[in-house]
């Protein structure tokens, strides 16, 4: 019989994640899900109707409610919309990392991303992957790399999405973010005991793609037996 597989990445921002699990999802014919990309969807709805992000009932209503969908070619849909650009706006990033602090929000997210993982094989990329979402998962990785490096990338990012960005701003802007997503209370950024911890400071993407393949494997009896 063939087996599902669960492939948990998880990390800081900018430690290149979703360049690693898009790369990885591809070779090993997975599907990827962005579970940031969802708070995102969530903070840019809440903004849009005027919902402060102080007022927990209505967001908790809001994720709940929220149809979100991941394409597999990469683009997110918020209630049938494409918000794939908007939703990578500074202030969305902010307001994600703000407005998963939520409980209520996390519940409904993480029961969404749950049934998303039910019935085929996926990368996962987000915060709580491999300690929340999925603590059985077969692979797990927590990808890190130093605040300077990040902040690096990020403003590459941007720019290559037309976004004017400041190093300074972008470096400050992420080590807040940082700081809240792994000190809030309810499912803060850590890694599962059970993960593989790499460092791609002074890695290639695929250098960082080949260790994680190798791991893969190794779980996977070399992908022979996987359902995709
Ligand atoms: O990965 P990202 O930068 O797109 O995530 C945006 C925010 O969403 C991040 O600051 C923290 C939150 N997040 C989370 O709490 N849990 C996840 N599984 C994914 C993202």
């Amino acid at each position: 019989m063939s087996k599902r597989i669960i492939i948990a990445i998880d990390g800081p921002a900018g430690a290149g994640k979703s360049t690693l699990a898009k790369r990885v999802a591809a070779r090993m014919g997975f599907i990827y899900i962005d579970t940031g990309a969802m708070y995102r969807a969530v903070a840019l709805w809440s903004r849009n109707l005027g919902v402060g992000w102080d007022d927990y009932h209505r967001l908790e209503q809001l994720a709940r409610e929220a149809e979100i969908e991941l394409t597999r070619d990469n683009r997110v849909l918020l209630n049938s919309e494409d918000v794939s650009e908007a939703i990578r706006a500074p202030e969305i990033s902010q307001g994600a990392s703000i407005v998963s602090a939520v409980p209520g929000v996390r519940r409904a997210l993480v029961a969404k991303q749950q049934r998303m993982g039910e019935t085929t094989s996926v990368v996962m990329e987000g915060r709580d992957i491999g300690t929340v979402v999925f603590p059985q998962a077969e692979v797990k990785v927590f990808l890190d790399a130093s605040p300077e490096v990040r902040a690096e990338r990020r403003v590459k990012d941007l720019k290559a999405r037309g976004v004017e960005a400041d190093f300074a701003e972008v470096y400050r802007e992420m080590k807040q973010r940082d700081e809240r997503d792994s000190t809030r209370p309810d499912s803060p950024l850590r890694q599962a005991p059970d993960a593989m911890y790499l460092d791609s400071s002074g890695m290639t993407e695929s250098e960082v793609e080949e260790a994680l393949l190798r791991i893969a494997r190794e779980r996977t009896s070399n992908g022979k037996e996987v359902q995709r």
